[in-house]
């Protein structure tokens, strides 16, 4: 039977290490509130650890799926750590949304221990997550990836490597940049709808049926029209995202007027309490 650890049993994670269990891994998972790990034993069996070192010993593999960088270096490194419990031959993989420059920093010191690692983050939402359908965006040597593909594709509907380390944040970059400058560009035609006088749901159905189609279009339309925030991904977590973009721009020479702009429109709001609203209320700037 396949020995996995899972690290991070947050919106996404959680239901993660769900589909992991269900398909007969034996599944150790560690959450740093333990309460939630306890909650995830209950329903679904298996064990918890109370350390990251404890959940990763003897495993075959190893999930990770923390905030950012600096939860991220708190769970691999140090005594009670993901890399103090793998051993040699295992493979760690990091489905968190963070920097292609840590992802490099982890796999010199997982292979300095003769561990295989993965960037790979994830696209789909809480939605993906449970439903089993994410999109997963892989960076890492051809090996390694060939090991992590059955099980990745547990609850990975897409799984795809995409190159050597730091490939597959690199790609989710690509991801939030398009991403960013497409609501902002659907919120405004709402708001312009709306103040032309016309009926939003008949513009909507329309125009997905055109070049403007989009999946944003066609699944937030009518609850941004409505002003319906609370469809998973944060705005905490876009800017995040966000400021990771433009951090790798700035080594790679990529401009970014766009995704820049729109990152201080989301800040707008967070300002005006919106922090955990999904990123499709950039439309609250509209309405004064
Ligand atoms: N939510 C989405 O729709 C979505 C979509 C795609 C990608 N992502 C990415 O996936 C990652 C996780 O997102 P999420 O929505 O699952 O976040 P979340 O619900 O906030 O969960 C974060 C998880 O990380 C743990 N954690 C955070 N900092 C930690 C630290 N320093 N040490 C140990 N554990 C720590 C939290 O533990 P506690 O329970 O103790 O706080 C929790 O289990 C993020 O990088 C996010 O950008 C999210």
């Amino acid at each position: 039977m396949t020995k996995a650890a899972f690290i991070g049993l947050g919106v996404m994670g959680y239901p993660m290490a769900g589909h992991l269990a269900t398909a007969g891994c034996d599944t150790t998972v560690f959450n740093r509130t333990t309460a939630k790990a306890d909650q995830w034993v209950k329903q679904h069996g298996n064990s918890r650890a109370l350390t990251p070192r404890d959940a990763c010993t003897d495993k075959d593999f190893a999930f990770i799926c923390v905030g950012n960088d600096d939860d991220l270096r708190s769970v691999i490194y140090g005594n009670d750590s993901v890399l103090a419990g793998l051993s040699e031959g295992s493979t760690l993989i990091d489905h968190t949304t963070a920097s292609a420059e840590v992802a490099r920093e982890i796999e010199e010191e997982a292979a300095k221990r003769g561990i295989h690692f993965i960037d790979a983050p994830v696209s789909g939402g809480q939605a993906g997550a449970e439903n089993g359908k994410l999109t997963i965006m892989c960076g890492s040597d051809k090996k390694a990836f060939e090991t992590a593909e059955p099980i990745m594709k547990i609850y990975g509907q897409r799984v795809m490597l995409m190159g050597p380390t730091g490939s597959g944040q690199l790609t989710k970059m690509v991801n939030q940049i398009c991403f960013a400058g497409l609501l902002q560009s659907l919120a405004e035609g709402i708001n312009f709808a709306q103040r032309a006088g016309l009926d939003t749901e008949k513009v909507f159905d329309v125009l997905s049926k055109g070049a403007a189609q989009s999946w944003q279009m066609e699944n937030r339309a009518t609850t941004m029209s409505v002003g319906e925030f609370d469809f998973g991904f944060a705005v905490d977590l876009m800017r995040k995202d966000l400021s990771i973009c433009m951090a790798e721009a700035q080594n790679n020479g990529a401009a970014l007027p766009v995704t820049a702009l729109v990152d201080q429109f989301y800040q707008q709001v967070q300002m005006k309490g919106g922090s955990r609203f999904d990123t499709s209320s950039l439309i609250l700037n509209l309405r004064e």
